[in-house]
Formats: structure tokens, C-alpha cells, sequence
């Protein structure tokens, strides 16, 4: 199921110009993100980096100044796993592509296990302060950055923070899958606003994502590197998403290969996305109706 020709190279490109447009992509120091951030830079966004640790985030956007001419590209401190830090920005695009990827087990500032942590309650409340300002820029879309490995998830709504158990593979699943079910209640909520979300899976994708696996692991991947993506193309969906004209159709939906795709029949369950709503709210302390 997760060898499809999702891990595969694949190439894709569009003319689409963001001229007057500001976008922000979280984790954009390194990785997807960096690419996402350097391809809407070139397209003339103005692009704000939201990064854990400053001095990469100036590093990535000197470097993307220097080779796009394009110096609306600000570096800015964002750390996931620390709501106090979230900043507030106008913006037409949102990347929620900041992400830990099987990490062992930790908890973030507010105390909830690092992958939902970051992956999806940091992404869900800084959308909830965005969200106005969004509004307020419409047109306007937020891109959820998942991952096929959402199939394999399972919400504990009774242990999101897998108090109980922790497994990191178990642990990076959930927080796909709560990816793909914020998109989809998010989506209803903002009918009729002018902003739409869509959720993206960028394939298997050669960065810095392996950093927790195991030695051997690593060293196989990093062998066979040539053979999946690298970050560029699996830019491209996000970019895909965040760019092509005419896409507002697509509002909730989830992506890969720069098209419409199919998530997993738990990804699509109603309840579940309420109730996850719900739950992170209250883990949150925000009234977000
Ligand atoms: N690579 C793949 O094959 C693949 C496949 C499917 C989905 N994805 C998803 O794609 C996204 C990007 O991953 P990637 O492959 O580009 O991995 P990566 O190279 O490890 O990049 C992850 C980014 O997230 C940032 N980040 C982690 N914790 C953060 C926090 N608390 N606050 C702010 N930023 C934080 C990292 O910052 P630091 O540099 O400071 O750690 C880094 O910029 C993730 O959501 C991942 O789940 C990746």
C-alpha cells in the first residue's frame, strides 16, 4: 500500500504568478518546506518562513533571496510545540507543512506528545489565529501537509498522547490521519468564505524526516535515495495546491501526484472529524466554533 508510485520521481511545473500574494510555510528552513518557500518566492509571493530556529530560517531565506532577486522573503521564529510562540500575519496561502516524523517519545511545552503536538494541534491553532486575517484576504487557501502513512493511522481520542502506549510509527500515523480530518471539518466550516483547504500527501520524499530512524535504515535510504523524490518534486502538490487557478472545487480534499486522490475510509468519517475538533479544543483552551 505505501509502494505505490507515490514514492517516485515525477515531474510537474506551472507559469501560475503570485504577485501581490503573501503566503507562509512553516518548516521552511529545510526539507519540503524550504522548496515550497523558494518555488512561491520565485513566483513573486511575498513568502514569511516560520521556523523553529532563526538563524536556519535567515540562512534558507538569504539563500532564496540571493537566487530569486526576491527580497519580500522574511525569516520568522515559530516553534510548534509552543503555542506561545505562534505568531499573527496576514496571508493568502498558509503551507502547514512543519513536521516530526517518528521521533522517540517527548512532549512539547503545553505537554502533549510531540506528533500531534506539532503536527496537528500546533498547525490547528495557528490556523485558529490566522483564521480572520485569512478571511480577511480572501481568496485565500491553507495546505495540510499528510502523508499516505495516514492509512495506517488510528485517533485515540481516549490517549491522543499515547499515555497509555507509544509506538512512533503508531504516533506519526495519528497525527496524518488528524491532518486529513481537520482539513475535511475545516473545509464545511469555511463554506461560503472565500478560503478552502486542502490536505497533501508529497510522496516518499528524500530529507531530513529519516533523522529518527535507525542507522541501518537510514543508511538504505540515503543508498536508494536516487529512487524516491527529492524535496523539490515533492514540493509539488503543495505548490499544486496552493497555485492552481480554478481549484476551490476541490475544498477539503486530499491530494497527491498534483491531483485529486483517495484518503483512507477513517479519514473520511464524519464523527471522527468533529470529535477530533472537539478534543482539540479543549486541549487547546480555544473556543472555535
Ligand atoms: N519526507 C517524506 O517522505 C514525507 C512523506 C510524507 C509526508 N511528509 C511530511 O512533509 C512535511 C515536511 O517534512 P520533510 O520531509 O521536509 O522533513 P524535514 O526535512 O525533517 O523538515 C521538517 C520541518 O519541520 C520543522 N519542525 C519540526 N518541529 C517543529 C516545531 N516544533 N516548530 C516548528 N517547526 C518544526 C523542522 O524544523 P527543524 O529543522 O528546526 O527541526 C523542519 O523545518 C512533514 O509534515 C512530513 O510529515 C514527508
Amino acid at each position: 500500500m505505501l509502494f505505490n508510485r507515490s514514492m517516485f520521481r515525477k515531474k510537474w511545473s506551472s507559469d501560475e504568478r503570485l504577485d501581490e500574494k503573501t503566503a507562509i510555510v512553516t518548516g521552511a528552513n529545510t526539507g519540503i518546506g524550504k522548496e515550497t518557500a523558494w518555488d512561491l518566492a520565485k513566483r513573486g509571493a511575498r513568502v514569511i518562513m516560520g521556523c523553529r530556529n532563526i538563524n536556519e530560517a535567515i540562512e534558507a531565506a538569504n539563500e532564496i533571496i540571493k537566487d530569486t532577486g526576491n527580497t519580500a522573503v522574511v525569516a520568522c521564529q515559530l516553534d510548534l510545540a509552543d503555542t506561545k510562540s505562534i505568531l499573527e500575519t496576514p496571508v493568502h496561502i498558509l503551507i502547514n507543512n512543519a513536521g516530526v516524523v517518528m521521533c522517540p517519545y517527548e512532549k512539547t511545552t503545553d505537554g502533549f506528545e510531540m506528533h500531534i503536538g506539532v503536527n496537528h494541534l500546533g498547525h490547528f491553532f495557528l490556523t485558529f489565529l490566522m483564521m480572520d486575517l485569512l478571511k480577511s484576504s480572501a481568496p485565500a487557501r491553507i495546505i495540510n501537509i499528510s502523508s499516505i502513512v495516514h492509512k495506517m493511522g488510528k485517533i485515540q481520542f481516549l490517549d491522543l498522547n499515547s499515555e497509555k502506549s507509544y509506538h512512533p510509527v503508531k504516533a506519526y500515523a495519528q497525527s496524518k490521519l488528524a491532518n486529513v480530518l481537520f482539513t475535511q471539518e475545516l473545509a464545511k466550516r469555511l463554506e461560503g468564505t472565500g478560503v478552502t483547504v486542502y490536505a497533501v500527501d508529497p510522496g516518499m520524499v528524500y530529507t531530513d524526516a529519516i533523522r529518527h530512524m535507525n542507522t541501518l535504515i537510514q543508511k538504505i535510504i540515503k543508498k536508494y535515495s536516487f529512487l524516491v523524490r527529492t524535496p523539490a518534486e515533492g514540493a509539488y502538490t503543495t505548490i499544486y495546491c496552493a497555485i492552481t487557478p480554478g481549484l476551490e472545487h476541490g475544498n477539503g480534499g486530499y491530494y497527491s501526484d498534483c491531483g485529486p486522490s483517495t484518503c483512507c475510509r477513517a479519514a473520511r468519517d464524519e464523527e471522527s472529524a468533529k470529535l477530533l475538533w472537539k478534543l482539540s479544543c479543549n486541549m487547546l483552551g480555544i473556543r472555535w466554533r
